[in-house]
């Protein structure tokens, strides 16, 4: 339960439930438990000079409101990525229930945001601090699109190939429209005849651009193999050898921000633990190292002077990162520079997006 007082009663809390029923001092019923406020409500409750309300906790805010916040110092990008977010439900849900719209009408509204991440700054540390369960499909695409491209240039390729990545990595998912929800979000282990549909999904997707007229082989290669791995151990043929080079990358993407996003089943990871286990997946002989190790040092960069908080309660910041071993990074606090891989007793509890620059 939240006690809000009169003066946070604006449109942060409108669609917020009242916890109780709310009683003018003059004893007349005004609200009952449970009310969904709207602006509406909140005039009625000044209009009878009420102090204070108590609101039901907020479990999830909407996705357009967490971006505002998180890209507080970044604010274009909120709003591209919210523009991006509503077109993308628009057309993911036009390709399965009307007409496939055409490739150029999925990159109208991605390509300026897409253009604005490859001349602009780092946004990765952000990206994993949204959360949505429903709307994980949309953002993931996005997320994809945005990080596919991004290790395109950092691996120098032809700006032509790195255009391309964010197109496949945009749509390199679309066929899990065709996958129930429940499916999707349900919380516990999937049943083999369920993990079996999920595993459609990249012959589904490849389906579906297929309709789209001139559509180019890579973008349908990298929808159809996102979830073949070099050891032959992933979907849907078991591939070893010839997974295009472009699809690795995809891969790598979806990969990363699958397991550093929050889903229903389980609690995000540490950003830098994500890291970490994207690396053990170069080990395992699944992923590429030649694009996996550009690609963490590239997010590491951008967690220089971030605030951590230590399992012990305390605050530091992050002077230093070491590839080798992430989740020790150098690190200052109280004023003394300490090497946590030689003080192990010290551990990592989470990391802030606050960083010394904007603070
Ligand atoms: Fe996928």
């Amino acid at each position: 339960m939240e006690l809000c007082d009169r003066g946070k009663w604006n449109h942060s809390i409108v669609g917020r439930s009242l916890a109780n029923d709310v009683v003018s001092a003059s004893g007349h019923f005004l609200l009952r438990k449970g009310t969904v406020l709207t602006h509406w409500h909140l005039t009625i409750l000044k209009n009878h000079q009420i102090d204070n309300i108590e609101l039901q906790p907020q479990l999830e805010s909407p996705i357009e409101e967490q971006t505002k916040q998180i890209f507080a110092f970044k604010k274009e990008i909120s709003a591209q990525y919210n523009e991006n977010l509503i077109e993308v439900k628009r057309l993911f849900h036009e390709a399965i229930s009307r007409e496939v719209p055409q490739l150029q009408e999925f990159m109208v509204p991605f390509k300026p945001l897409l253009e604005k991440v490859l001349h602009g700054p780092n946004i990765f540390l952000e990206l994993r601090h949204i959360k949505g369960h429903d709307e994980y499909t949309y953002r993931h695409s996005i997320n994809v699109g945005l990080m596919s491209a991004t290790i395109g240039k950092i691996l120098r390729l032809p700006f032509s190939d790195t255009i391309k990545l964010g197109e496949i990595g945009f749509l390199h998912d679309i066929g899990k429209m065709k996958v129930p929800l429940h499916i999707l979000n349900k919380e516990t282990k999937l049943t083999v005849e369920e993990f079996a549909e999920v595993k459609k999904h990249p012959s589904y997707g490849k389906d579906i651009l297929q309709q789209m007229e001139g559509i180019d082989e890579s973008i349908l290669n990298g929808t159809l193999c996102h979830h073949e791995r070099l050891d032959g151990s992933g979907y849907p043929f078991g591939l070893k050898e010839n997974i295009p080079f472009l699809t690795q990358i995809i891969a790598v993407a979806d990969t990363y921000d699958a397991i550093s996003s929050e889903r229903v089943y389980r609690q995000k990871l540490l950003p830098f633990d994500a890291l970490d286990e994207l690396i053990q997946e170069v080990y395992r002989g699944k992923l590429n190292g030649e694009i996996v190790f550009p690609f963490v040092e590239h997010i590491l960069s951008g967690y220089i002077g971030h605030e951590i908080e230590l399992d012990d309660g305390r605050r530091a910041k992050i002077v230093q990162l070491f590839k080798e071993e992430i989740n020790r990074p150098l690190i200052e606090l109280d004023s003394m520079f300490i090497d946590m891989r030689e003080n192990r007793m010290l551990n990592i509890k989470e990391v802030f997006l606050y960083h010394d620059s904007i603070l």
